[in-house]
């Protein structure tokens, strides 16, 4: 069973907006776009294309906890940075923050290579469900604690290719 969420066009819209932000913050300052694979591959991309300031490069890296519906805890990270972000302006761009522990391991991460300014842009956010303190710079969405699928995002890596975003209910 699946209820509708966000539609693609309202996910379009509020992704503009996020964009716009960006671009207001950085100018046309260099900006290192860092998607984090898998469920974000399809926001990057969005608003990836929405950023007017074209002097911006991506890269992507893996992050991975999640069995079915539940965080394993303990965070699998793959890098594919192909690029030295040291001194660099850096948005790590992610699908959804839950817990927490993804984007707070990802940033530890990051942050050990010395970037200029270190960003999170997440297109949704489950703040009921935070384990460890963290806070979004770019927020899409505050969204209540239900498990979500589509644009981008996975059941047991299914539904990532919906274009709008569902709950999943019916267990
Ligand atoms: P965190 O480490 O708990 O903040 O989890 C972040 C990761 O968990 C995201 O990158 C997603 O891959 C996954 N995740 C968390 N909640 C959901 C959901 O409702 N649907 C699909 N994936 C989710
Ligand atoms: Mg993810």
């Amino acid at each position: 069973m699946k209820r509708i969420l966000f539609t693609n066009e309202i996910i379009q819209k509020r992704i503009k907006e996020l964009a716009e932000s960006i671009d207001k913050d950085f100018k046309n300052e260099e900006i290192i776009f860092v998607c984090v694979l898998k469920g974000a591959f399809i926001f990057t991309a969005d608003i990836f294309k929405s950023i007017q300031n074209k002097n911006c490069t991506i890269e992507f890296i893996r992050a991975s906890s999640y069995i079915k519906q539940e965080s394993s805890g303990s965070i699998n990270l793959i890098n594919y940075l192909e690029t030295d972000i040291n001194n660099k302006n850096v948005i790590i761009v992610e699908d959804i923050l839950d817990t927490g522990l993804t984007l707070k391991s990802l940033v530890e991460f990051l942050n050990n290579s010395k970037p200029k300014n270190l960003k999170t842009c997440v297109l949704l956010d489950k703040k009921a469900r935070r384990k460890v303190e963290f806070e979004a710079d770019y927020i899409g969405f505050d969204i209540e604690d239900k498990f979500v699928i589509g644009y981008g995002l996975d059941y047991d890596e299914k539904f990532r290719n919906s274009s709008h975003i569902y709950y999943l209910s019916g267990k």
